[in-house]
């Protein structure tokens, strides 16, 4: 009983992960142009002002992430595991700002970015 409880979470899960609320193509023409994202950061893993976002989708949850996209300066200031993790590897650990801009992107395109992030 329990391993069909456990199974069913895990294919709720499987499920949500593949039909996440944002639409991908419409995040990457977000990503270029209105959230301004390609200015400061590559589609590899490559730094350029912040760092490479190729598999970030696996680094962070989704919550998190739209959490930081729009108000990346206020989830700085709260602090936690994930903010710990991105002032380690931005070499700013203990800094009051972070250098990402502030968002100015809209809760729907934020999900759509959130999908494309997905296909990095
Ligand atoms: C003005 C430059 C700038 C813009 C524009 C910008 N970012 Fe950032 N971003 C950064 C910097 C810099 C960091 C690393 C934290 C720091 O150094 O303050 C970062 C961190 C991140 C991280 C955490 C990555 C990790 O592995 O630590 C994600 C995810 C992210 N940005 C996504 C985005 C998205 C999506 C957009 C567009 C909506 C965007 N950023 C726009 C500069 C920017």
């Amino acid at each position: 009983m329990r391993s069909v409880v456990f199974s069913m979470v895990l294919a709720f899960a499987v499920a949500v992960g593949v039909s996440y609320a944002g639409d991908a193509g419409k995040g990457e023409t977000l990503f270029n142009t209105t959230g301004k994202c390609k200015v400061c950061h590559k589609t590899t893993d490559a730094k350029l002002v912040g760092p490479g976002l190729a598999g970030v989708t696996k680094a962070f949850d989704d919550a998190f992430l739209k959490e930081w996209i729009s108000d990346a300066q206020g989830t700085w200031a709260k602090g936690g595991p994930q903010i710990e993790a991105i002032q380690k590897k931005a070499n700013k650990v203990g800094k009051p700002k972070t250098a990402m801009a502030p968002g100015k992107l809209a809760a729907a395109e934020v999900d759509d970015v959130i999908a494309y992030l997905h296909t990095l």
